[in-house]
């Protein structure tokens, strides 16, 4: 398919480490639209403990196996990205009722800022609607099991940072 047919999404996060939560939403994406970018964007709220190649090295990783979804380092505003790459609608997981609040302030701001481009919710697996990239970080720091939060390439890269 090509040119305006063609349905394009963006994924915008920090992905500061990308955990299992995060790949099965660019999974379940990849599956609803023809193309999917995964963007690494600034969360000026966050420090982070990976640099952005490093972030984009390993979801590349996690998504080899999806033909249609590609990862990209994101500048300045999300919904100016969206624009940029030509996607229609941005995705976002939703874990707890505590993301909600934060999601729809984002979300709501960027409509005033660009009304065609839509926000979509995706709702996190019961399994993984407790995994965050912050807790992966804290277990990481404190040698706990990583094992069901992020995949084998990701537990090394954490356990390399905190060794
Ligand atoms: O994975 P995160 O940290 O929850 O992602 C948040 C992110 C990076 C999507 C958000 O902070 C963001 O969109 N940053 C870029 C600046 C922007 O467009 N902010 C929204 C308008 S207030």
């Amino acid at each position: 398919m090509k040119g305006s047919n063609m349905r394009k999404a963006m994924i915008p996060g920090s992905f500061d480490p990308v955990t299992r939560g995060h790949v099965d939403v660019i999974e379940r994406s990849a599956a609803l639209f023809d193309e999917v970018d995964v963007v690494i964007m600034e969360n000026t709220n966050k420090k982070s403990l990976f640099t952005k190649e490093e972030r984009k090295d390993m979801i590349e990783q996690e998504v080899a196996h999806l033909k249609n979804v590609k990862v990209l380092i994101g500048e300045g505003l999300t919904v100016n990205m969206a624009k940029k790459l030509d996607a229609s609608a941005m995705i976002r997981g939703i874990r707890a009722t505590s993301d909600y609040e934060y999601e729809v302030s984002i979300a709501t701001a960027n409509m005033m800022l660009e009304k065609d481009i839509e926000t979509l919710f995706l709702l996190s697996k019961p399994q993984f609607s407790f995994v965050s990239s912050s807790t992966v970080k804290e277990i990481a720091k404190f040698h706990g099991k990583l094992d069901s939060f992020v995949s084998e390439n990701v537990r090394k890269k954490l356990e390399e940072k905190f060794q």
